[in-house]
């Protein structure tokens, strides 16, 4: 395992191929944590091999190929709405970004930027201000961010107006966050949308969208051009932010817009001692130490 990579990291799954982009009998070559993948999509399935030769683990699992560099510490995540009849489900990306995993991460649990980034379709000016919320630690690990509320002009390609949309936010695993919001058609039931980060270093990234929407009034081809649209404006503001890595030290937290989900998941990370794509954490306090 290379220095700057985490246990936690290194014996955990992490999506490294969106199926919809890997053709029967092609391959396909990718970093995981610094080291290099190739995956064939082979009659007999999909195997993950690294090129260094060294065993790799990897399954198939809600449209991705997924891998494991260590010993699997637990399985994939489960993702229940995957079983869901109501749901289309689909993918989009992969998103490179030149910007860490856990600042990813972080800008998805970032309310504030929505009317701004987004501005027409998950927000609008003047209706900017972000209405308190709650966010408490979820028993097994992670944090849940619930009572959020935005103005959205065009919530989703199944929207026919703008409406007060309601949100819970959750961070599953270190580079794992989902968020579930009111569907427009159906405002009682929730689309969720997952976004399933594969470290590549440090300071590259890749995202994946895994898109759990009602089926009403859209398809799985407007959902997917739908959240590339959102995600392209995410990706200059991501690779501009500055370090490229995450402050998670208590000395960092007054460089953090007054967003609770965003400081709560810096501290999660600061708790469970990431490294990997974040600074002044355990490891700036242990050097300041030594
Ligand atoms: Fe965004």
């Amino acid at each position: 395992m290379p220095e700057s990579v985490d246990r936690l990291l290194w014996d955990d799954w992490h999506p490294v191929a969106d199926l919809s982009a890997l053709r029967p009998g092609a391959s396909l070559r990718t970093v995981l944590l610094g080291v290099a993948l190739r995956i064939d999509a082979t009659a007999n399935g999909h195997l993950v091999a690294r090129e260094d030769g060294v065993p790799a683990h990897g399954e198939v699992r809600y449209g991705f190929v997924w891998a494991c560099l260590g010993e699997p510490a637990r399985d994939i995540i489960d993702i229940p709405e995957a079983s869901e009849d109501w749901r289309c489900i689909t993918t989009s990306g992969p998103f490179g970004v030149h910007a860490s995993a856990p600042r990813l991460v972080e800008n998805f649990l970032d309310l504030g930027h929505l009317p701004f980034v987004h501005q027409g379709y998950l927000g609008a000016e003047p209706a900017t201000a972000v209405a308190p919320y709650q966010v408490r630690p979820l028993p097994e690990g992670g944090i849940i961010a619930t009572g959020c509320k935005m103005f959205q002009p065009m919530s989703s390609p199944a929207a026919t107006e703008g409406f007060v949309v309601e949100y819970t936010y959750k961070v599953l695993r270190p580079l794992i966050t989902c968020l579930h919001k009111a569907n427009p058609a159906r405002r009682d039931m929730f689309d969720a949308l997952y976004l399933l980060v594969q470290p590549v270093s440090e300071e590259r990234s890749i995202g994946n969208l895994l898109v759990l929407f009602g089926k009403d009034n859209t398809t799985e081809a407007d959902l997917r051009w739908f959240q590339q649209l959102i995600f392209l404006q995410d990706k200059p503001i991501l690779e501009n932010q500055f370090p490229k890595r995450l402050p998670i030290g208590p000395r960092m937290e007054m460089a953090v817009a007054a967003d609770k989900a965003s400081v709560a998941y810096r501290r999660w990370l600061a708790e469970i001692g990431l490294r990997h794509g974040t600074i002044g954490g355990r490891a700036l306090e242990d050097s300041e130490a030594a």
